[in-house]
């Protein structure tokens, strides 16, 4: 759906497909250029980077595998709790692959930088992080992300992929939620 379908919810609009798509050109390119003869494991994190994912594989110039993951760090509401549980696991072997993780966001950091520890000792060559948009003012930890796309504010954010319970994630673009939705 596009924006004016839910007007009313949103505050700010603040990445347009457009945009987005421009970028993930951008990151395709540099992923391609660093992975030369070695195939890449996408390790998608359900269910928010399911956009970006799809988007990426398809950028990509090359062949690629990809599995998925679930984990839960956040309740229904807007804060994580940096409690991380495995709700589906991968269904690859990590034994000396090159591994990139794909996410939407990075907030706290907290998901990520356990994720990455959990699949690094799992065997692979190498655990990379590739995420699609991070709020530099919420980190909680520091996570080393090879590929990002766009630094953003700290404001609850949904659309391409990213929700609010459940909601809005097949708004095209990336806007900021109108705080009256969830207060
Ligand atoms: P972190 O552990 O705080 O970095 O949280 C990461 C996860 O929380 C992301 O993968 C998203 O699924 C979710 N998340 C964080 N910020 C937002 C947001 O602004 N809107 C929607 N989901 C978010
Ligand atoms: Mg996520």
């Amino acid at each position: 759906m596009e924006f004016s379908d839910v007007e009313n919810d949103l505050a700010e609009i603040l990445l347009t497909e457009e945009e987005i798509h421009a970028k993930i050109e951008e990151l395709a390119r540099a992923i391609e250029a660093d992975h030369q003869g070695e195939k890449i494991l996408l390790v998608g994190v359900l269910r928010g980077a399911v956009m970006v994912m799809a988007d990426l594989a398809r950028a990509l110039k090359v062949d690629i595998e990809m599995d998925w993951m679930a984990v839960s760090s956040y309740g229904a509401g807007t804060q994580s709790s940096g409690v991380v549980r495995i709700l589906k696991d991968l269904d690859s072997d990590l034994t000396g692959r090159r591994v990139l993780i794909v996410e939407d966001i990075i907030d706290s950091g907290l998901t990520l930088s356990w994720l990455r520890a959990n699949l690094e000792s799992r065997g692979a060559k190498t655990v990379e992080i590739c995420a699609l948009l991070r709020k530099p003012d919420a980190l909680k930890v520091e996570v080393d992300v090879t590929y990002i796309g766009f630094d953003i504010p700290n404001k609850f954010v949904v659309g391409y992929g990213l929700d609010y319970a459940e909601q809005y994630r097949n708004l095209r673009g990336v806007a900021v939620l109108a705080p009256h939705v969830y207060e």
